[in-house]
C-alpha cells in the first residue's frame, strides 16, 4: 500500500476547490456553530435539513456523502460524525478520519480535503489533534493486497490536505502531520509484516527486512547467527528453534539520535515467532493460522526504530528481536528439556507451546548489557491475556511506577490503552520446578500474571515494562481504522511513548 501524501494549508472550507470535502459534526447540536454551517447557505440549507430530519445526526462512525452540483467550489461533501461534542477525543477523531476516508476511496476519489475539526477536545494540543486525524485517514484505508491477482477497482488514496483557519495553527498542525505520517506508516510496515505467511516471512526473511531498514535509515545493525548464538550461551532461544528447519536469528539495532555519548538507551525488545505451532505440545488446527503473527511485538519495535529514526528523535535506541520458528520436529525441544538461558538460570520446558518467554528470557538478559534508561518489552505472549482482557486492552507489567505511568499516558494518546496487572512474587511458586532454577509454565490459574513474572527474572533491577499484545494483536472484524486480522496495535503506542520522551 503506497501511504498517502499529506499536506496543510490555510484557507477556508467554503473556498475549497477539492474533489472531495471532509467537514466533521458532532451529534445533537443542530447545525449553527458546526463546520458545516458556513457551506449550508450555500447549499440552499440541504445541510441543516439534512440534520433535522436525522438523516445525518453526526453520530460516532457516521458518514454522509452529498454531491454539491456546483453551488461551492468542493464536489463533494463528505460529513463524519463525532458524536457528542462533550464525549469529543482524539479517538473518536481518528476513527471519524477512518471511516471518512473509506468513503472516500470508495467514491473512487483519489484525494480529498478535510477542514480541522473547529471543535478540539479538551486538553488536546492541535499537534495531537492532526496526528491523530492523519493516523485515522491512513489506517482507516490499510489493505493488503501482495498476494492477490486481481487488482483492486478501487484506488488507494493518492493525497489529503488538511484546511486550516488560522495561520498561527499551521506550525503545529505540520508538525501533527509529520508525527501521524510517521506513526501510521510504521503501523502500516508492521501490518504488512503479520499480513506476509510464515512460508514467506522466515526468520531470514526478518533479518533481510531489518537490515533494509537499517541500511535506509542509516542506523547500525548486528545479526548474531546460530553459532554466535550457541557461544553465546542463549540456550532458551536455540532451544525454541531446535525443531526448525529455518534457522534463528538474533537482530540488534541501534539507532543514536543524541550528540551525548553516555545517554543510557531506551531498550525496546520484540517477540519474534514467525509462526507458532506450539512445538511438541502442538495446538489445535483450529485458527492456528493466526500463529503467523506472532512475530508482532519484533515487527513493532523494528517500525518503531525505523520511525524514530525517521522523525529524528532526539535519543538513543535499542531494538533487539530474538527470531525463531516453533516447529516440532525430530530435533526438537520436548517437554522437559531443560535449557540453559543466557543469563545462566536454568529453565525446565514442561510447555513447548510456552515459548515466547523463553525467547524474550535471552532477549531481556541481552538487553541488560546496555544498562537501560528504560527496558520495555512487547509480546503476543498469552491466551491467557486474550481471556482476561479482549480485544480492548493491553496488559501491562512493570517494575518501575514512573515507566509504567509514561506507558499507561502515551497509550491513551495513541489510542492503545493498557491495562496493569499485578506483578507479585506470590506468583512465583506457581514458577517452581523440582530439577531446574524455574519452569517454563505456571499452571491453571493467572496465565499472564506467571508469564510476566518469569520475564521478570532476566531484567534485573532495570526500569522494566512488559506488554503482552496477545488480545489486541489480531482483530476479528472492520473497525474504523482498524482492519480485520493483524492490527499493528502497539506500534502507536511505543512511537507515541518515544515521541513524549523526547519532548
Ligand atoms: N503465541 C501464543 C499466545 C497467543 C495466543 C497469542 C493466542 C495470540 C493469540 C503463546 O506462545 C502461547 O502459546 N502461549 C501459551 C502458553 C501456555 C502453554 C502456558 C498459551 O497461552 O496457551
Ligand atoms: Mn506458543
Ligand atoms: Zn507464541
Amino acid at each position: 500500500m503506497k501511504i498517502m501524501q499529506v499536506t496543510a494549508e490555510v484557507s477556508r472550507a467554503e473556498t475549497a476547490t477539492a474533489e472531495a470535502l471532509v467537514l466533521t459534526h458532532c451529534e445533537g447540536e443542530g447545525l449553527a456553530g458546526q463546520d458545516a454551517a458556513l457551506i449550508d447557505r450555500s447549499l440552499g440549507g440541504a445541510l441543516s435539513k439534512l440534520v433535522q430530519s436525522k438523516e445525518f445526526e453526526g453520530k460516532a462512525n457516521e458518514v454522509l456523502l452529498y454531491h454539491t452540483q456546483g453551488t461551492v467550489p468542493a464536489k463533494r461533501l463528505i460529513l463524519a460524525g463525532l458524536g457528542k461534542k462533550s464525549e469529543v477525543t482524539l479517538e473518536k477523531i481518528r476513527q471519524a478520519m477512518g471511516s471518512a476516508s473509506k468513503r472516500v476511496r470508495q467514491a473512487k476519489v483519489g484525494s480529498f480535503t478535510v477542514a480541522l475539526p473547529s471543535i478540539p477536545p479538551t486538553g488536546v494540543s492541535w499537534v495531537e489533534v492532526a496526528q491523530a486525524m492523519v493516523e485515522g485517514a491512513i489506517l482507516g484505508n490499510y489493505r493488503f493486497t501482495v498476494y492477490r491477482s486481481e487488482t483492486a477497482s478501487e484506488q488507494d488514496i493518492k493525497g489529503m490536505k488538511i484546511l486550516i483557519p488560522r495561520k498561527d495553527q499551521l506550525q503545529e498542525v505540520t508538525e501533527g502531520i509529520r508525527r501521524g505520517v510517521a506513526t501510521a506508516e510504521a503501523t502500516v510496515f508492521v501490518r504488512d509484516l503479520c499480513n506476509h505467511p510464515s512460508n514467506v516471512l522466515t526468520p531470514t526473511k526478518v533479518a533481510d527486512e531489518a537490515k533494509a531498514v537499517a541500511k535506509a535509515e542509516k542506523i547500525s545493525i548486528k545479526i548474531l547467527d546460530q553459532n554466535e548464538m550457541e557461544r553465546l550461551g542463549m540456550g532458551a532461544l536455540l532451544g525454541v528453534s531446535r525443531g526448525s528447519q529455518e534457522p534463528p536469528k538474533f537482530i540488534i539495532l541501534e539507532y543514536n539520535g543524541t550528540k551525548k555519548k553516555d545517554e543510557r538507551p531506551v531498550v525496546l525488545v520484540g517477540k519474534t515467532i514467525t509462526f507458532d505451532t506450539g512445538g511438541i505440545s502442538l495446538k489445535p488446527a483450529e485458527n492456528m493460522e493466526h500463529m503467523k503473527a506472532d512475530m508482532t511485538g519484533g515487527a513493532e519495535v523494528l517500525a518503531s526504530i525505523r520511525a524514530a529514526a525517521r522523525l529524528k528523535l532526539p535519543l538513543r535506541l535499542i531494538s533487539i528481536l530474538p527470531v525463531a520458528e516453533n516447529m516440532p520436529g525430530g530435533r526438537a525441544m520436548k517437554p522437559g528439556d531443560i535449557v540453559t538461558t543466557l543469563s545462566g538460570k536454568t529453565v525446565e520446558v514442561q510447555n513447548t507451546d510456552a515459548e515466547g518467554r523463553l525467547i524474550l528470557a535471552d532477549g531481556l538478559a541481552y538487553a541488560m548489557r546496555y544498562k537501560p534508561a528504560a527496558l520495555i518489552d512487547i509480546a503476543t505472549l498469552t491466551g491467557a491475556c486474550v481471556v482476561a482482557l479482549g480485544q480492548f486492552a493491553i496488559g501491562m507489567f512493570g517494575t518501575d511506577q514512573t515507566l509504567k505511568e509514561q506507558v499507561r499516558k502515551s497509550g491513551l494518546t495513541a489510542g492503545e490503552r493498557v491495562w496493569e496487572m499485578p506483578l507479585w512474587d506470590e506468583y512465583f511458586e506457581q514458577l517452581k520446578s523440582d530439577v531446574a532454577d524455574m519452569r517454563n509454565i505456571g499452571g491453571r490459574g493467572g496465565g499472564m500474571i506467571t508469564a510476566a513474572l518469569f520475564l521478570s527474572k532476566f531484567v534485573g533491577d532495570c526500569p522494566w515494562v512488559h506488554l503482552d499484545i496477545a488480545s489486541t494483536d489480531w482483530s476479528e472484524r472492520d473497525r474504523a481504522y482498524v482492519p480485520k486480522g493483524p492490527t499493528g496495535i502497539g506500534t502507536r503506542l511505543l512511537l507515541q511513548y518515544l515521541i513524549d520522551r523526547s519532548l
